[in-house]
């Protein structure tokens, strides 16, 4: 027979064990967790950090934009705000540019300074990405034969302010999954024969910072943006192997008239650059990085963001959208 106290040093020893066990694997898991979430949150930045430095290592590789997808760019919703402003910095680059809108005096215009600015050549298109199906015949027939090289689906639209869905008109949803939706899946599916013939390319689809969360308010605009993550991480991979990137741009706040409804972000700021920085800041990344939010201050923004659970953002949301509504609504001489 097994004395008493051998008995309890024997189960104490076996406790002490399961439990240093116990210890180990919560450590583990959170230490992947951890490595998990840093790796998540700093990929961009790494990848960013290897490809300035890949030409000092691997000079014979491509380096200029027009090295790396060819001489033409296409780019939707380019008659103002972010889309304006990639035709402008891919012109500086050198790169030919279609630019894609409703409006034809707009289209003109932008077309002739960026002509007389950098000496490259444009093309333009009308089109209205809100009629949906019908658009794309036309759009199609007029890029036939241009060696288009990168595609920026940066065409978006958001309602006029924040407001719950049962306030939101029947059209303004329905254009907003035509402009939002269907557009970059479109426009997507018909220039990829075109880069796969050139064995190169870029695809850049404008999402947004928030659907990194539901949002009360702005329900169907950030469900829209999700659409474009899923979509875009998905052809990512379907394409990697044809050469081609595709970039997915995830801004925060920028200064355009998107955001009109709101003179708080109208105002600018540390957070809120104005639209010629923070587009700079986004086609530096370009061949660089998969995923960014495109601009230095907004991923730390969006990491700090991404640091609280869902469910107290989406609350955070909510309370954020309510003082844009109001604040729309006061200004506009509107019952809050
Ligand atoms: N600004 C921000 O804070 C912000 C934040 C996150 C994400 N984003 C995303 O970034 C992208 C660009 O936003 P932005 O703020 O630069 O927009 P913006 O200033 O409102 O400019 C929109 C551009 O799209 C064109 N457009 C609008 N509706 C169109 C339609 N139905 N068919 C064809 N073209 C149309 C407009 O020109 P016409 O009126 O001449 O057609 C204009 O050139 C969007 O996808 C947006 O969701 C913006």
């Amino acid at each position: 027979m097994i004395p008493l106290d051998e008995v309890s040093i024997y189960t104490l020893l076996r406790m002490a064990f399961v439990w240093q066990l116990l210890s180990f694997g919560v450590y583990l898991v959170g230490l992947l967790a951890i490595a998990a979430f840093f790796f998540d949150n700093f990929k961009s930045v790494v990848s960013i950090i290897k490809a300035i430095l890949e030409p000092y290592f691997q000079p014979q590789l491509p380096q200029t934009l027009v090295e790396k997808f060819g001489k033409w760019a296409v780019i939707t919703g380019s008659t103002d705000g972010i889309g304006r402003e990639y035709a402008k910095e891919l012109a500086k680059q050198g790169i030919n540019v279609v630019l894609i809108s409703r409006t034809k005096e707009k289209l003109i215009a932008v077309a002739e300074e960026i002509e007389n600015e950098y000496k490259v050549k444009t093309k333009w298109i009308v089109a209205d990405f809100a009629k949906g199906r019908e658009v794309y015949a036309h759009i199609e027939r007029e890029l036939s034969g241009i060696p288009v090289g990168i595609l920026v689906n940066n065409v978006g639209k958001m309602y006029d302010y924040p407001d719950e869905l049962s306030n939101i008109s029947e059209d303004t949803i329905w254009d907003m999954i035509n402009i939002n939706v269907a557009a970059v899946t479109i426009m997507t599916r018909m220039l990829i024969p075109e880069l796969k013939k050139q064995k190169r390319g870029a695809i850049v689809n404008l999402s947004s910072g928030s659907e990194l969360q539901p949002m009360p308010n702005m329900a169907v605009y950030v469900a829209t943006k999700r659409y474009v993550r899923c979509f875009s991480q998905a052809i990512e991979r379907e394409l990697a192997e044809h050469n081609i990137t595709v970039q997915i741009v995830t801004p925060l706040f920028v200064v355009t008239k998107m955001n009109q409804y709101s003179d708080t972000v109208m105002k600018g700021g540390f957070l809120r650059p104005d639209v010629k920085s923070y587009t700079r800041f986004a086609v530096f990344t370009l061949g660089k990085s998969a995923e960014t939010t495109g601009y230095w201050q907004h991923g730390l923004q969006y990491f700090f963001m991404k640091l609280s659970p869902e469910w107290l953002r989406i609350r955070i949301a909510h309370v954020m959208t309510r003082h844009f509504r109001r604040e729309y609504l006061k200004n506009h001489g509107k019952k809050v």
